[in-house]
């Protein structure tokens, strides 16, 4: 198959996590005689560093006329603290978003039995964990019209939803519940929110489409706590962009590192893929952020393609290597860290051999030593 992809490594981390998501792709290419193109171009700080926008007009219709996105992390402190810029590293994001039409934004959260110990909740909250988050991502506060008053004394942002927009995303959310455990809860704030009442009423209707399907409907602080309570009792979660943003964050800490998470934005147009995290400026240059998020969205990629078999390959990349503690700070525990290049690089070694690896943990120590 062939596919041409835009690579935004942007800031922070994410052109280390993004290095290692492209040797994935160029090991899995090889093994399955795909040609995928991939071309890399700036948006966020870097971005506004080098022509003083978060992302420019050609890297829009770069993306526009790609067959996918992908995308590392975007953010740089030095953007953060001052409520004065006009400029903003985020906003790249948020205008690329708008530009793809990208309303969908999937973020399943999986736990990994290996890694049950670095997680900070208790074991048995973690049996039989397996949810999906459906995220609206192109409308609600984040997009509503924002006002400051003169004097800078009143600030506003308005938060809007239209039926049409509520019921695009639904529809996805009701189709992958009936797909999975049946089961699918709204997450709004009903007994405050207009726009939260109308998100009710487009998914009563169309819950009468999906008679299998048992939907819930739960108010964000409510959620909040039972996400941390009895993350095993979601399916799908289906809510609007900003209590999705905080929400998935918050559902991250249940798998142990926000490392792990991967996620796609899909809409009308190009799709992206992301890992949820940010750009972790701390972690910048010293190799050691994980990558396998950003791997992970590297095989949502290859899904959405319906390149399944590719998709598998690389979650069994990522499994064997979190077996094989060929893993990063975040998720050690008590085993060895290792960088995050070389955790990159034996996932490689990995798709190279189709999982044919036959590596017991001496040899696997050898080669975390030797091979590369
Ligand atoms: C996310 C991020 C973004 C958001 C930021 C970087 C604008 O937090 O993708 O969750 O708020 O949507
Ligand atoms: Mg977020």
């Amino acid at each position: 198959m062939k596919k041409n992809i835009t690579i935004l490594p942007g800031d922070g981390i994410g052109p280390e996590v993004m290095d290692q998501a492209i040797k994935v792709i160029e090991a899995v290419n090889t093994a399955f005689d795909h040609d995928f193109k991939l071309e890399k171009a700036l948006m966020g700080a870097v971005s506004i560093d080098a022509t003083g926008e978060a992302i420019t007009k050609e890297t829009l219709e770069k993306c526009e006329t790609s067959d996918a996105v992908l995308l590392g992390a975007i953010g740089d402190p030095k953007y953060d603290n001052n409520p004065e810029l006009k400029v903003r590293p985020e906003q790249g994001l948020l205008k690329l978003r708008k530009t793809l039409e990208l309303f969908s934004n999937i973020r399943p959260i999986t736990t990994y039995d290996i890694l049950k110990g670095v997680s900070p909740l208790k074991n048995q909250l973690l049996e039989n964990v397996d949810l999906v988050i459906y995220r609206e991502l192109t409308g609600g506060i984040y997009f509503g019209e924002k006002t400051k008053s003169e004097d800078g004394t009143r600030a506003s942002d308005l938060c809007t939803y239209t039926s049409h927009e509520i019921s695009r995303i639904a529809y996805q959310a009701f189709e992958a519940a009936s797909n999975r455990r049946k089961k699918l809860t709204l997450v709004d704030k009903a007994n405050v929110l207009e726009t939260s009442r109308l998100w009710r009423k487009v998914v009563q209707d169309i819950s009468e489409e999906y008679p299998d399907v048992e939907v819930d409907y739960m108010f964000v602080d409510n959620a909040a706590m039972q996400v941390m309570l009895a993350p095993s009792s979601f399916d799908v979660i289906l809510t609007e962009n900003m209590f999705g943003d905080i929400i998935s964050d918050l559902a991250s800490v249940i798998t142990g590192s926000l490392g792990m998470l991967a996620s796609a934005s899909v809409g009308n147009k190009t799709a992206l893929f992301e890992p949820i995290h940010g750009s972790y400026p701390q972690a910048k240059g010293l190799d050691i952020a994980n990558p396998m998020a950003t791997i992970l969205s590297v095989a949502m990629m290859y899904e959405h393609f319906k390149l399944f078999e590719e998709a598998e390959l690389i979650r069994n990349g990522v499994n064997w290597a979190i077996e094989n503690n060929i893993v990063t700070q975040d998720i050690a525990g008590d085993a060895e860290a290792q960088p995050c290049s070389k955790v990159g690089d034996l996932i490689t070694c990995f798709l190279e051999e189709q999982g044919n690896i036959e590596m017991k943990n001496d040899s696997i120590n050898m080669s975390l030593n030797t091979i590369i």
